[in-house]
């Protein structure tokens, strides 16, 4: 959602006649476009703006903004620092080029935020967000040949450890024919794949006078764009999760087979404090229901260990999710408790367990899902495989294969998995059949494939 948000900003600032610099002391205005997730990504915000304050010395005149979650979550607090001139919110992102005209000119802070965020938006604030949307695309300095797409705005699911519903807002859903029409635009300028963003897409629903669309119908509407052959979508909540959205999946060649799904426990106990709506049972019904409806489908994960009053027999369950789900990937965060969210307000969910125990259960949890992801990736051995090239591998990996004269590039299957292979850089944004030479827990290493015995990913 940030990345989408930063692109969209870049793109209107370009558009009236600022250029993006890569040096900071080269710089006019300096937007940091933040997260409030977790403690850690807040206090990296505190020391971007320490550095800023002490840069402000040599050039009083540099505008810095602070934009995001965390300009949501703490307005004028924000606004009170010694190095901050402008403080917006999400829903706040089409003032920005305004709001920094003003404090050019003016040289005066400017504090835009959403007063009472759980209302409803009003009409005409919730039509410039789509407007904006509308009018500037997500392709800018992203990954040539991808673009995202919002579905969705905020969440209304109030997951107890999370800030999430109280910086963004609650849900809503936008029109189908706007999302298609940005679809179109985009694979006009050669755009490949597009990334339908929602915090829990699965909701998607929208009414236009008697017609109900779901995002079973979204992802139908946008893979048949001409030009459009992959369509994602993230992230899902396993809770309410509707067949027909792994129906179009196994039906529809365009819509990639991956699933990223988060469980965050494996324990009903801390799913229920976690008020997630499901249990772990119901969970693996999901995956195992996936995997027939869409054989060979990626599905990744998120966990959060060390959730207040996560026992070892709590935590013991949630590796055994882990050992039966058999994920692709999966994400696990350290519980961060977060001021403002109910666990931060219930007495019963201090965070009392130790930094030391979160991070061996972080630790263990992971090495967990590496055996299995090492274990899974061998079947791809030999097999060759589509891939969207994304450019430039940025690590250099050890790989001593063919074409090493070329440079080491970097794609992703239809799955999200990860390839590195040697090849022209003129591919970047484009597809390429490789086959797979050698595997690991989170690469895949390949050749270009020279015939075209491209076999589908999805049959194992
Ligand atoms: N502490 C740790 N992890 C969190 N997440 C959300 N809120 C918190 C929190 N307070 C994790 C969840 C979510 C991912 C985006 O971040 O796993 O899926
Ligand atoms: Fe946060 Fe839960 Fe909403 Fe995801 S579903 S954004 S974890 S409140």
């Amino acid at each position: 959602m940030n990345k989408l948000d930063s692109s969209l900003i870049t793109s209107a600032l370009l558009e009236s006649g600022f250029e993006l610099t890569d040096h900071v002391t080269d710089a006019d205005v300096v937007l940091i476009n933040t997260c409030s997730v977790r403690e850690h990504a807040e206090a990296r915000v505190f020391s971007h703006l320490g550095h800023l304050k002490h840069i402000r010395k040599s050039n009083p005149a540099l505008v810095v903004g602070v934009i995001g979650c965390m300009a949501q979550r703490l307005g004028s607090e924000l606004l009170a620092h010694d190095a901050v001139d402008i403080v917006a919110g999400p829903s706040q992102i089409p003032q920005i080029p305004s709001l920094i005209a003003e404090v050019l000119s003016q040289r005066c802070p400017r504090l835009a935020v959403t007063a009472r965020i759980r209302d409803r938006l009003a009409d005409d604030q919730s039509q410039q967000l789509d407007q904006f949307e509308h009018a500037y695309d997500s392709d800018e300095n992203n990954i040539p040949g991808q673009a995202f797409i919002r579905a969705m705005r905020g969440c209304n699911n109030f997951c107890t450890y999370c800030i999430v519903p109280y910086v963004r807002g609650p849900e809503v859903s936008r029109p189908p024919r706007m999302i298609v029409e940005q679809a179109k635009r985009l694979a006009g300028r050669g755009v490949r794949q597009i990334t339908l963003l929602g915090q829990t897409i699965n909701a998607y629903r929208h009414t236009d006078g008697d017609r109900r669309y779901t995002l079973a119908d979204l992802l139908e509407m946008v893979s048949s764009v001409d030009g459009i052959e992959w369509v994602r979508f993230i992230t899902s909540h396993p809770g309410r999760f509707d067949e027909s959205i792994l129906r179009v999946m196994a039906e529809l060649p365009g819509v990639c087979p991956y699933l990223h799904i988060p469980a965050q426990s494996g324990s009903d106990r801390i799913l229920a404090a976690m008020n997630r709506g499901y249990t772990a049972g119901g969970y693996m019904r999901l995956i195992d229901r996936a995997r027939q409806i869409v054989p060979g489908i990626a599905i990744a994960g998120d966990f959060i260990v060390g959730f207040p009053g996560e026992t070892e027999q709590d935590f013991e369950e949630t590796v055994e999710l882990v050992r039966e789900a058999r994920y692709k990937n999966c994400f696990v965060f350290k519980y961060s408790p977060r001021p403002g969210t109910r666990a931060d307000a219930d007495e019963k969910l201090a965070d009392t367990i130790p930094q030391d125990v979160k991070k061996r259960r972080n630790t263990e949890l992971l090495a967990v899902q590496d055996a299995i992801s090492e274990q899974d990736n061998r079947r791809f051995m030999g097999r060759t495989l589509r891939v969207l090239v994304e450019g430039l591998s940025k690590k250099p990996h050890l790989n001593r294969a063919e074409n090493e004269d070329m440079p080491q590039l970097i794609g992703r299957t239809a799955g999200d998995y990860i390839v590195v292979f040697n090849g022209p850089e003129s591919l970047a944004g484009r597809f390429a059949d490789v086959q797979v030479t050698k595997t690991a827990a989170l690469t895949l290493f390949a050749t270009l494939a020279t015939n075209d015995n491209h076999q589908s990913e999805t049959v194992r």
